[in-house]
């Protein structure tokens, strides 16, 4: 398992600790994020992360900004990716249960360290439902 990983200068602390709790899982991680606290443009970092989950670089993404919706905003733009916004445990589930989120976003400005790494572990958990949410996920991309 691969997982890329990136935020702007509000995720920083997050990122580490997420980083440093799934590697001693064994889960390789990839850092697509800032590693300091000077401002930076979330979309900057977004876009390559979303790149290396649409190639196959990495199996699933994680994204921190401050309200997780610029991360969100910009992932979604991709074809690829099913970036879902999650602040407790019970939308970490269901992100990946009903909607099969391919990047888990959290609002690091907004939830504390140890509640991203209880959500973290709660959606790497989960399993996609399929059935119905299979259907709807696959209404998702603008039909043209
Ligand atoms: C940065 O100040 C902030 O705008 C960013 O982290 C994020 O919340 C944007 O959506």
């Amino acid at each position: 398992m691969k997982i890329g990983i990136c935020n702007d200068h509000a995720g920083v602390e997050y990122k580490n600790a997420i980083i440093a709790m799934l590697s001693a899982k064994g889960i390789e991680m990839v850092n697509f994020g800032t590693d300091t606290t000077d401002a930076i443009d979330y979309a900057d970092i977004a876009h390559p992360l979303a790149n290396a989950v649409e190639k196959g670089e990495v199996d699933l993404g994680i994204a921190l900004c401050g309200t997780g919706n610029g991360m969100a905003m910009t992932l979604n733009h991709h074809k690829g990716i099913r970036a879902g916004l999650a602040w407790d445990e019970e939308i970490g589930a269901l992100v990946k249960q009903h909607n099969n989120a391919n990047v888990l976003v959290m609002p690091a400005r907004f939830i504390s360290c140890e509640k991203a790494l209880s959500i973290v572990n709660t959606w790497l958990g989960e399993e996609f439902q399929g059935g119905r949410h299979e259907r709807r996920i696959a209404k998702i991309p603008v039909q043209e």
